[in-house]
């Protein structure tokens, strides 16, 4: 029984931090608390194309896979890539890739692409489809 008076002052000693203190992050009570704003970078953006990867490249010249090669993306025509087989609904939004278009196809593809052949259900956190916007457009250039 050593052991309990040096974890209760342990428990004081976090105690004693005050208002400040953080709960773990993997408590509910954690999710709840205001997250301070980080800016989305590039970088950040880069591990929110892993969830990209099995269907896409974005690499200059990559090869097309189960999605279109997405090297240029930011900013070029939607289903541009000639190579690629798009669906008649992809080819049909016509338009341009531009953030705010990434951004509201990103959220929710099969939303604001009905009949899409982009079988994904979506970035929901902002700031990750900023990062990925981001990324994008600096592979790109
Ligand atoms: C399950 C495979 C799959 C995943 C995962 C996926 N995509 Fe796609 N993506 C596709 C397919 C297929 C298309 C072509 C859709 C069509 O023609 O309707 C596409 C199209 C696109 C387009 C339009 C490209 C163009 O040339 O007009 C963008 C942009 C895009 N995807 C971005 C992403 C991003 C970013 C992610 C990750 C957050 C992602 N996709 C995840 C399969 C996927």
């Amino acid at each position: 029984m050593r052991i309990a008076p040096v974890l209760l002052a342990g428990a004081f000693a976090l105690t004693s931090c005050g208002k400040s203190e953080t709960p773990p992050a993997d408590s509910p009570a954690g999710e709840a608390m205001p997250v301070p704003p980080i800016a989305p970078t590039a970088a950040m953006g880069e591990q929110v194309f892993k969830r990209c990867v099995a269907c896409h490249t974005v690499d200059k010249g990559g090869r097309n896979g189960i999605g279109p090669n997405l090297h240029g993306v930011v900013g070029a025509a939607v289903a541009a890539k000639p190579d690629f087989s798009y669906s008649s609904a992809m080819k049909a939004k016509a338009g341009v890739w531009d953030e705010a278009a990434l951004d509201t196809y990103l959220e929710a593809p099969m939303k604001a692409v009905p009949g899409t052949r982009m079988a994904f259900a979506g970035v929901i956190d902002a700031a990750d489809r900023k990062a990925l916007i981001l990324y994008l457009e600096a592979q790109s250039k």
